[in-house]
């Protein structure tokens, strides 16, 4: 496994492509409605990074993902691929973002809820956006993987919910998943040591029912195999000598968390 340390020349880079990535999920959300389709958010975005960023849709063409987004709806657990499929009010869908700028990843996704959102819908979208928030907070130089692994699955298993396993985060930069492998469950202290410079993401996808996937016959789209109601939020991080910087975070964190 050779994981690569980001140089403050690449750092800065990082920054870029994760700051793009957080803009075009501060753009779609006010697309995400009731009767709009998810390949209509596909084009909407997939016109912006190429036009407005003069940037690069990572999923189009990646091992043969025919989108430049990924859109995961209700019990789609990831990947979903846009298509004709009308959101409706009720619905939660994740958007999944990945633009390359100047050679480098950024990679994130949020939650959004379609018209009210229903409670069950709300619930877990807020479950998987804390348990992610733990994860993100045990990053610093000396921490483990395993202790961000091991925070997402106590604090979702509270909840009664599960972790999906088939699925995790990974290094960013240069290339799109890269080393190491992060799991959303694990010890603590267990899994390589983190160290300055390191980046990579935080994605936990979170079930209302059991854990269990299956993939369907498309080759890309993960459901939960009973059915039920999956949700996702991811974040790329680098490792700082004091802790962590989130390189995605929207307008709106950027304000409340004062970075950036
Ligand atoms: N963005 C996803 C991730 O978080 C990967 C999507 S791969 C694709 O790693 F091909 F489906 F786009
Ligand atoms: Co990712
Ligand atoms: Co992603």
């Amino acid at each position: 496994m050779t994981i690569s340390i980001k140089s403050p020349e690449d750092q800065s880079r990082m920054r870029v492509a994760g700051r793009l990535t957080a803009d075009v999920l501060d753009m779609i959300g006010e697309y995400v409605r009731p009767g709009i389709t998810t390949a209509e958010l596909d084009r909407i975005c997939h016109d912006y990074i190429v036009n407005e960023q003069q940037a690069i849709p990572a999923p189009l063409d990646y091992r043969g993902f025919p989108k430049s987004i990924c859109t995961s709806v209700n019990h789609v657990v990831c990947h979903g691929i846009p298509g004709d499929r009308s959101l409706r009010h009720g619905d939660i869908v994740n958007i999944d973002v990945t633009v390359i700028k100047d050679d480098f990843h950024g990679d994130s996704s949020r939650m959004f809820g379609v018209g009210k959102p229903t409670v069950s819908g709300q619930r877990i979208s807020q479950i998987a956006y804390d348990a992610m928030l733990l994860g993100i907070e045990q990053v610093k130089p000396g921490g483990h993987l395993g202790d961000i692994g091991h925070s997402i699955q106590t604090y979702a298993e509270a909840h009664k919910c599960s972790i999906v396993r088939e699925y995790c985060g990974h290094g960013i930069g240069r290339v799109f998943h890269e080393d190491p492998q992060v799991l959303h469950y694990g010890r603590p202290g267990t899994g390589i040591e983190l160290r300055e410079g390191m980046t990579f993401t935080i994605e936990p996808m979170i079930n209302n029912g059991k854990r269990n996937v299956r993939l369907l016959p498309d080759g890309w789209t993960v459901i939960t195999k009973d059915r039920s109601l999956s949700a996702q939020w991811e974040h790329t991080v680098l490792v700082t000598a004091n802790g962590h910087e989130v390189l995605t975070l929207g307008k709106q964190d950027r304000e409340t968390r004062n970075q950036g």
